[in-house]
């Protein structure tokens, strides 16, 4: 691999830019060198293995998306990105870590579930990648078993107060499980959705021949995401566990998140680019049909995308900037039309929920620096560095600084990126939820670890460069 000298970029962290050259020695980087040191020019250019030209271009941390479900079982089938084809669009898209979600349900054992991601993943990665834990049935065992995930390098865990019968858990489990990580140091990552009280609505509309996909998006309505999310601060701060509540979508959630902060709370949110985007009445009740008609599966996710016109989106643009919500992740969680979203053709109850975006957050994100009133360095802070720290790898991730890995993303502010189209993306799907969106700026090149593995011609990686990212504990809390 040698050495390489990335060189002539504005360098972008968190913290700040600055006109400089990057040198990586094998996997890791071993110097941020302000442009005019004299250390640099043509002595260093000629002496290195490779020297990538980044004039005019942003340099920046490799993308860390903390929320992804690869092969993730849900609705009678399976996600349908594997390992290998959801972390090659990753790299397409300027994210070098994932952390996906290890799955164990009612009556299976937590260390069953981690050993068989652990599977899944192994040797099929295109990036580095690591694992929280969905914790589908609290009991006596998953209990004793979530002790012991920080040693294994899993330090947060979900929960879900949605989907009754499948992941769901009630008050007295989410009090149980959060007094084992306020113990442990473990991270709880919420989805904050009242379940049961949606499951009742659903079954009312379906009755009522409201079958369409439209109908996903009113039964889960913003009350229900308000009530759990506060629900769920409280359930915390009587157990000291911190919080981290995923796919916000509601700006009433948002509101209960920034009184929990204002108040001292251990409190974080994090929402998604279809959250800041897209909206139920555009994506699933537009077309000529009634209620928009079938082809609104596309867009069916929980938390559900929320009305424009009750202003969820300016909102979370506001929470992104004020650091009400600390970070955008994708939830990753694409289905085919054919033979899954179709699974829910006149029962919306049926349709698998999730939307596919791994390829294309790092570019929705920064249209927020052209368009949405974000600087630079926060577009880094909310798609690298604060997940990085959220999740226990900063140092070594979500930075660009000595010691830590070769992780970098030189992007093109002049370039341009039409997404979504079937031939310009690289996930398992038979369609996107981006598709017509157009980007100012262009992912060039991505490096991981040192080596170049998506570069002008496309994707040059291999399978397996990716490796497991034993996390440590949350460094907002430690
Ligand atoms: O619709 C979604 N979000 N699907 C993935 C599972 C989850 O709740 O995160
Ligand atoms: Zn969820
Ligand atoms: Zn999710």
């Amino acid at each position: 691999m040698g050495t390489t000298l990335i060189t002539g970029g504005t360098v972008v962290n968190a913290t700040g830019t600055a006109e400089a050259d990057i040198l990586i020695d094998g996997e890791r980087i071993v110097a941020v060198l302000a442009r005019g040191s004299r250390l640099l020019g043509a002595d260093l250019a000629s002496s290195v293995d490779t020297v990538l030209d980044a004039t005019g271009k942003y340099v920046i941390p490799g993308g860390i998306d903390a929320h992804t479900h690869m092969q993730l079982p849900f609705g009678g089938t399976n996600a349908s990105d594997t390992f290998e084809t959801g972390t090659r669009a990753a790299a397409w898209g300027g994210t070098t870590t994932i952390v996906d979600f290890a799955v164990q349900r009612t009556s299976e054992r937590v260390q069953d579930g981690l050993a068989a991601w652990h599977e899944l993943a192994a040797g099929n990665c295109a990036v580095d990648y690591g694992f929280h834990q969905i914790v589908g049935g609290v009991d006596d065992d998953s209990l004793a078993a979530l002790r012991g995930l920080a040693d294994e390098g899993i330090s947060s865990y979900k929960l879900f107060m949605a989907y009754p019968g499948v992941f769901y858990s009630d008050d007295a489990q989410i009090v149980k499980a959060m007094q084992v990580a306020a113990d442990t140091g473990l991270l709880t990552m919420m989805h904050a959705e009242n379940g049961p009280a949606i499951d009742v609505l659903a079954a009312q509309l379906v009755e009522q021949g409201k079958t369409d996909p439209y109908f996903h998006g009113i039964a889960r309505a913003w009350q229900l995401e308000e009530e759990a999310t506060h629900r769920a601060i409280m359930l915390a701060d009587v157990t000291g566990a911190p919080l981290y509540v995923v796919h916000v979508s509601a700006k009433q959630a948002v509101a209960q998140i920034a009184t929990a902060r204002d108040a001292g709370r251990n409190v974080f949110g994090e929402t998604c680019p279809q959250y800041l985007y897209l909206s139920l009445e555009e994506q699933l009740g537009a077309s000529g049909a009634e209620w928009g008609g079938f082809e609104g599966a596309k867009w069916v996710c929980s938390t559900p995308l929320r009305s424009r016109a009750e202003g969820h989106q300016d909102s979370m643009w506001q929470a992104l900037r004020t650091n009400d919500l600390q970070m955008v992740s994708t939830d990753h969680c694409p289905f085919c039309m054919k033979d899954q979203k179709e699974l829910g053709r006149g029962d919306f109850r049926a349709i698998p929920n999730g939307i596919g975006s791994i390829e294309h957050r790092m570019d929705l994100m920064y249209q927020g620096v052209v368009t949405g009133g974000l600087t630079l360095p926060r577009w880094v802070e909310l798609t690298a560095t604060t997940p990085a720290r959220m999740f226990g790898m900063y140092g070594t991730k979500g930075v660009l600084q000595p010691g830590a890995d070769g992780d970098v993303v030189i992007y093109d502010p002049a370039g341009h990126t039409s997404i979504g189209v079937d031939a310009t993306h690289h996930m398992n799907m038979d369609h996107s939820a981006w598709e017509g969106f157009e980007i100012d700026g262009h992912v060039d090149v991505v490096l991981s670890r040192g080596r170049v593995i998506k570069d002008a011609s496309g994707y040059v990686g291999r399978k397996g460069d990716g490796r497991f990212v034993k996390r440590g504990l949350s460094q907002y809390l430690v």
